[in-house]
């Protein structure tokens, strides 16, 4: 093996290395804006107050190291729901003007009751327990 090979194998380990650094900078804050938490905390409760959530329209919230998300649909009924996908875990949004959950990841849809509508998810979002007392709502 010439000196000019050697050097040739060298440079190329280098640049690979770096590729893979690079990549790897790139994807992970992807990785963690789409993943869900994996957290292991017991569940507290979350008290957020009833006039937070209007009608139509969704808030999201972290509940037991994850994120979840309260929704009073139009007609006023409210629902909480963990905004965990079920398909493959990403984390799925509120489309306030067609009034449904879409996971951003394979285009997953969901009723504002949480009931898959669309795309691969195989279950429907998993329902939170929740009370309404004294103009709050306390999840969990
Ligand atoms: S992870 Fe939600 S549709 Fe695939």
């Amino acid at each position: 093996m010439d000196s000019n090979s050697s050097r040739r194998t060298f440079l190329g380990i280098c640049l690979g290395g770096l590729g893979a650094i690079a990549a790897a900078a790139v994807s992970w804050p992807l990785f963690r804006y789409l993943a869900p938490g994996s957290g292991s905390e017991t569940a507290g409760k979350v008290v957020i107050a009833a006039a937070d959530v209007r009608e139509g329209e969704a808030k999201f919230f972290e509940f037991a190291g994850s994120s979840a998300v309260l929704v009073r649909k139009r007609g006023g009924d409210l629902f909480a729901f963990s905004a965990v996908c079920t398909h493959l875990g990403c984390i799925v949004q509120w489309e306030k003007d067609k009034q449904d959950f879409l996971c951003p990841c394979h285009a997953g849809h969901y009723s504002s009751d949480g009931v898959v509508t669309a795309g691969p998810p195989p279950k429907p979002l998993k329902k939170l327990p929740f009370a309404v007392t004294a103009g709050n709502v306390t999840v969990g």
